[in-house]
């Protein structure tokens, strides 16, 4: 249920782009067929192009942003009350800071009912993210801000917390007493479309791994909120993410290794492009709970399907199997268990069967991540959002394998079709 029915402005810079086309507006309008939109609520698309349907601006002139001002001015004077204002950023990165800046100097920053949400990529290493919460935060508190990280809002990394709490004999097993190992695997069957200009600037870790991935990391490592404090989680997150490092070898170099599929220097229009198509590294926590539990974390393009999964494996013992856990994302959301059972007849052989969940099956209408990410932000819930500190966080992870690439060979070439599992294989060499 609707629990904030302020008015509201949501405008979207960048309303003809990609994103905006794909999720914003299909998620607004799935919002308001389940009537969760507040009861006074307008959408302003703004757009540097000539467009009749949308509202023009030069996003880099003060004087349309004082001009933009006047504007919601005139529809607030139709509304029962003062609107919140959701500045959405659906522009390429360089553009956010100049936006930001004028959004600031015009006063259009002020109020504690004006939000700002961006999209990722937070910066492109450690130095250039603590330059772009600097440059925010000069003009938005941490409050106002709603960074997406739109798997934080798909609906089964939402349900690790509760899969966590809600069931004792998970509850119980949490830690590295029964785990032996946890690997997070984002699968994509995709090549890089006609993104190849983004990804030559980002690659798999950047765009994929050190978002997406770490914050399913952390949300399987924290520790869990007492009663569901769902507004605590982003701490916890916190909290998990600082004790991770990149685990090293016996050698003390890094366990990483990057690959790039064939075919992808063509696509890509560069030659001798070096970004990887595909990571895979491994994480270690100093949390004496996670103590010697190797996490693995792995993310590739073009490959033979699409996946995203995390798999607990508990340990053997010599009375125990070892059973595995999966809480799948994508693309059949849901929970599945190996148990050990004997196989029926007179041989008396122990195999694995698999109790299984599926979402889909009870709710054919899961609520898409956009959906999830817009509602929340409407309701002033940070809980699926990343804060300024854990963006930070998750690229002091990741600057130890940045830093070594400049230093090593690009990565090695793959077959297109290939599968996560043999590709992240090489970790273990
Ligand atoms: C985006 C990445 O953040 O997530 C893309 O930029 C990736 O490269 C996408 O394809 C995956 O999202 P989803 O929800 O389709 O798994």
């Amino acid at each position: 249920m609707i629990e904030n029915n302020l008015p509201t402005i949501l405008l979207i810079f960048g309303i003809t782009g990609d994103l905006a086309r794909r999720y914003l507006l299909p998620a607004i309008n799935a919002i308001a067929r389940v009537n969760e939109l507040p009861r006074k609520f307008k959408v302003v698309g703004i757009t540097r192009q000539s467009d009749k349907l949308f509202y023009r601006m030069d996003t880099e002139n003060l004087e349309d942003y004082l001009k933009l001002k006047r504007y919601l001015n005139g529809i607030e004077k139709n509304f029962p009350a003062k609107a919140q204002r959701l500045f959405y950023l659906s522009v390429p990165a360089p553009a956010v800071k100049s936006i930001v800046k004028f959004l600031g100097k015009s006063g259009l920053a002020k109020g504690g009912r004006t939000k700002l949400l961006l999209e990722k990529p937070f910066g492109s290493d450690l130095p250039s993210a603590k330059g772009l919460t600097r440059d925010i935060a000069k003009y938005f508190k941490e409050s106002q801000i709603y960074r997406i990280d739109h798997y934080l809002a798909k609906e089964m990394a939402q349900n690790i917390v509760v899969f966590r709490n809600g069931n004792s004999l998970f509850k119980k097993t949490w830690n590295s007493d029964f785990i032996e190992s946890i690997n997070i695997l984002g699968s994509e069957k995709i090549g890089i479309k006609d993104r190849a200009h983004f990804y030559e600037q980002t690659g798999a870790l950047r765009d994929y791994a050190q978002g997406h991935l770490l914050q399913l990391a952390a949300l399987v490592l924290m520790d869990l909120p007492d009663q569901y404090e769902w507004k605590n989680i982003p701490d916890l997150r916190l909290l998990a993410l600082r004790k991770l490092r990149v685990a090293r070898d016996k050698r003390g170099n890094l366990c990483v290794v990057r690959g790039q599929y064939a075919g992808y220097r063509r696509e890509s229009g560069n030659p001798k492009s070096a970004v990887e198509t595909f990571v895979s590294f491994r994480l270690e926590s100093s949390d004496p709970k996670w103590s010697g539990v190797p996490i693995t974390v792995s993310t590739g393009k073009a490959l033979d399907k699409r996946l995203t999964e995390i798999r607990i494996r508990y340990k053997k013992t010599k009375e125990q199997e070892a059973n595995e856990l999966v809480l799948r994302l994508q693309p059949d959301p849901g929970i599945e268990f190996g148990v050990f059972t004997k196989r029926p007849g007179y041989e008396r052989e122990i195999l694995v069967h698999h109790l299984q969940f599926n979402f889909m099956e009870y709710y054919p209408d899961l609520p898409d991540a956009y959906e999830q990410v817009l509602w929340s932000a409407l309701n002033s819930d940070h809980s699926l959002f990343a804060s300024g500190a854990e963006i930070l966080e998750s690229w002091r992870i990741v600057d130890d394998i940045q830093k070594s690439w400049e230093k090593s060979a690009g990565p090695s070439i793959y077959k297109k079709g290939s599968s996560i599992h043999k590709l992240q294989r090489f970790l273990n060499r």
